[in-house]
């Protein structure tokens, strides 16, 4: 990531030692506190409630989408609800295949896996994980040359739950041995709001119903985003030495942190700016990543999602394009080559 996406207020992908640790006391642990994805809960809960009958591992989970939406609390959760362990980790700390073979070997009947970034495994470790999901067993090469053995481990039913911001980078084989997956979807102003009022008062801080939707509209859909609003508000009303915060005092703290009311920030302008400047020609995705100095997977996996689901960018076969709605929140108009009004 630049220098510059690191100080993005919504930025979601880089957060701060204070954010790791709020998040830590947010986070639901429960359905009940689990705002939203209705879809997905109830799935879940069915899938869950079938499995603990039986007295079976969970089958594997994956869980798709920007991110800030709710992977890993959902993968806390469940683990709540199975009454299971869980172990965190990331691809990216899976660096050789016995590595993630101490992990399997380590984990008990009824354990949960929880890969975060699972389209960063390296296709060795891949390998590995395929045999361990499908049969609960792995073969490892112990030794070199001709004194080199296959040695086959059985291991415990456990269940995998995987988390990924880029599920098209995910290979089939791997894609098809996960018996559930899901897509998790931007969250509504009420649903935000919910979720920020209810993290205020986990804050022990009183928040107005229309402070928390204000907040609500400028957060892209993304509780991580809310959350982090809301932390940065409050520290302004207790500045100001109010107990509750406010409308008046939300609304000038997210203009001076510089949050337009469409949630949009500095990035998403400059996105749509250069957009719109190319007159309703498509624009390529390495173009674009150029023009912002960003790497294509954050523009891809952290921008653009935002402003799709909003119809704000239309991605085609040959690039990426204004709308109606760009030009519109712009204030611009768009001049087509011909010279018509687009
Ligand atoms: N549906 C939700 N209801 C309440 N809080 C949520 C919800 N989804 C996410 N959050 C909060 O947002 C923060 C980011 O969620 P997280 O699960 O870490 O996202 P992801 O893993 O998708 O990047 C967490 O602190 C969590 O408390
Ligand atoms: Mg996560």
């Amino acid at each position: 990531m630049s220098d510059l996406s690191m100080d993005r207020m919504v930025d979601v992908e880089t957060f701060s030692l204070e954010d790791a640790s709020t998040e830590q006391t947010l986070r639901p642990d429960a359905w009940s506190e689990y705002v939203g994805q209705e879809q997905i809960k109830k799935n879940l809960s069915v899938f869950i409630e079938a499995s603990k009958k039986r007295d079976e591992a969970l089958d594997h989970v994956l869980f798709y989408g920007p991110p800030g939406l709710g992977k890993t609390t959902l993968a806390l959760i469940i683990a709540n609800e199975m009454n299971s362990n869980i172990k965190v980790t990331a691809a990216p700390m899976i660096e050789k295949s016995g590595d993630l073979a101490a992990i399997l070997t380590n984990l008990e009947e009824g354990d949960i896996l929880f890969i975060d970034e699972i389209h960063r495994l390296s296709p060795a470790v891949e390998e590995i994980l395929y045999s361990s999901m499908e049969d609960y067993r792995i073969d490892i090469i112990i030794g070199s040359g001709p004194a080199a053995q296959t040695v086959k481990i059985d291991l415990p039913r456990f269940t995998l739950i995987g988390a990924t911001t880029r599920a098209g980078m995910l290979s089939n084989p791997l894609r098809d041995r996960f018996g559930m997956s899901f897509r998790m979807n931007f969250y509504s102003h009420e649903e935000l709001a919910k979720i920020i009022m209810q993290a205020a008062e986990k804050l022990e801080r009183e928040i107005a119903k229309e402070a928390a939707l204000e907040i609500a509209k400028r957060s892209r859909g993304t509780p991580r985003i809310a959350l982090r609003l809301l932390r940065r508000v409050r520290d302004f009303a207790e500045v100001a030495d109010e107990t509750q915060i406010h409308h008046e005092r939300t609304k000038y703290a997210l203009d001076e942190l510089g949050i337009n009311s469409h949630g949009f920030d500095e990035m998403d302008l400059r996105l749509l700016k250069l957009l719109a400047s190319s007159n309703g020609r498509p624009m390529g995705l390495s173009t674009i990543a150029a023009a912002l100095s960003e790497d294509e997977g954050t523009v891809e996996d952290v921008l653009e999602p935002y402003l799709i689901a909003n119809g704000y960018l239309e991605r085609t076969a040959k690039g990426r394009k204004a709308t109606r709605a760009t030009y519109d929140v712009l204030n611009m108009k768009c001049v087509n080559a011909d010279g018509t009004l687009f």
